[in-house]
């Protein structure tokens, strides 16, 4: 099938440069809007479609962004691979403000979200062992390498319900459990990506050390905007890397995201 790369730019990425016949369309889904219009075009002449998670000037929170209507409208504008960017805390001394993270597994720990497109009347549970998509995620390793950014191959990414930051000991604790990073988007939208059965990776931005680390002022927004401001040109520069990396079909994938649905369904078909 046709390849198309879907990318939602977190915090700090609100556009999308360099993409040919590019214009901003209102998708309409059973979920309601999505976050923002969603600019579609091409790159490398592969179609492209990019969402800002949290609209053009900033207007959703963690917790309000529409997730399932997102997921829902990339699917409908035909994406099979869609790379989520975010912005995240570091509980490592050597994942460093300004490098980037494939991310490469999640502890959930929202709880003020819809999580799922299945529910009452028809059941299912996607297998989630691989939260992300192993092509997908390598393509993007190789890209960032491309691009010139120093980049972490693999990581566990703690979502946390926000808006506001971790206290010192939550932020102790995270590190305690053996996670990497910490951010307040990738879930629900992971488990959603699965359940549609779309190629994901998670590309994380590193632009802090959260609270936990003494040599450094805790987490605040003035912290994060002002490595976000040099992080934003990497990102772009990633996506511009990964599409003639990727070809304009899709095969069959390898971790099995487009056939996620096959065995997870548990409500009998109606007769
Ligand atoms: N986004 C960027 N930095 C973060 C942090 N330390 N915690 C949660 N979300 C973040």
């Amino acid at each position: 099938m046709e390849r198309v790369i879907g990318v939602i730019g977190g915090s700090g990425v609100y556009q999308m440069e360099g993409l040919e016949e590019a214009r901003w369309q209102a998708v309409e889904t059973p979920w309601g809007a999505p976050s923002d219009e969603i600019l579609t075009g091409r790159v490398a002449g592969m179609r492209m479609a990019f969402l800002p998670r949290h609209g053009r000037g900033h207007v959703h929170s963690p917790s309000s962004v529409p997730y399932r209507a997102n997921i829902d409208a990339m699917k409908r504008l035909g994406v099979s691979d869609l790379v989520a960017v975010s912005a995240c805390g570091s509980f490592r001394e050597d994942m460093a403000p300004g490098d980037f993270v494939i991310v490469d597994q999640f502890i959930d720990r929202t709880y003020q979200r819809e999580k799922s497109f299945f529910g009452a009347g028809c059941v299912a549970h996607v297998a989630f062992a691989n939260p992300t998509c192993p092509t997908l995620s390598a393509a993007c390793l190789t890209a960032a390498l491309d691009a010139g950014i120093t980049v972490h191959d693999g990581g566990t990414y703690v979502a946390m319900e926000g808006p506001q930051f971790s206290t010192r000991a939550e932020s102790e604790m995270h590190r305690a459990w053996g996670a990497d990073l910490i951010g307040m988007t990738a879930m629900p939208e992971a488990k959603l990506a699965r359940e549609a059965e779309l190629c994901y990776a998670s590309v994380a931005m590193v632009t802090d050390y959260d609270a936990w680390h003494d040599g450094h002022e805790a987490v605040d927004v003035a912290s994060v905007i002002a490595t976000l401001t040099g992080n934003v040109g990497k990102a772009q520069a990633l996506i511009a890397a990964l599409a003639p990396l990727l070809g304009p079909e899709h095969g069959a994938c390898q971790g099995g995201c487009d056939h996620a649905l096959d065995h997870a369904l548990m409500t009998a078909p109606a007769k």
